[in-house]
């Protein structure tokens, strides 16, 4: 089974970006770590960052019925994504969202997501581990833990 692993604009430069918010791993770091919780489920990951809100939404469309679920950070597009949203809300695999950063902590613009009444559940501020987190949240949403 695919899962995929789906991040927004300016998280192909994790490692590099903010340091001080986002951590120092990079996103092929997080890619190891969430192939690493899946692998005993027989699972494999595919990674699609796109710096576009189409782009992920083709994505999503592409793989709605190949894969088993899926985690988002959608960066920025949690903000205003409605066509993210509206992709996901097609999408009829479980999901998981993950923010690396504690956004509730931050700017009030940060304070609301429009994807994140859709999820299954949402992860926020655990950095990179939040990854590994919404990786066996998945494993739960599936039942591919028992
Ligand atoms: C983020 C939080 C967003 O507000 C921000 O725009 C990002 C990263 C996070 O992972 O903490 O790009 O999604």
């Amino acid at each position: 089974s695919v899962m995929l692993l789906l991040n927004g604009p300016n998280l192909g430069i994790l490692g590099q970006r903010e340091p001080e918010i986002y951590g120092t791993e990079t996103l092929a770091d997080i890619e190891k770590a969430v192939a690493e919780e899946v692998s005993g489920a027989g699972w494999e990951v595919r990674s699609i960052q796109r710096e576009s809100e189409g782009e992920l939404v083709s994505a999503i469309h592409e793989h709605r019925l190949s894969s088993v679920g899926a985690i988002v950070n959608p960066g920025a597009l949690m903000i205003a994504g409605w066509s993210l949203r509206d992709a996901l809300a097609a999408y009829p695999q479980p999901w998981v969202e993950v923010h690396l950063s504690n956004v509730w902590a931050r700017e009030q613009f940060r304070h609301e997501s429009v994807i994140a009444p859709l999820a299954g559940g949402v992860v926020v501020g655990l950095g990179a581990f939040g990854y590994r987190l919404g990786a066996r949240a998945l494993l739960h949403l599936t039942g591919a833990d028992k």
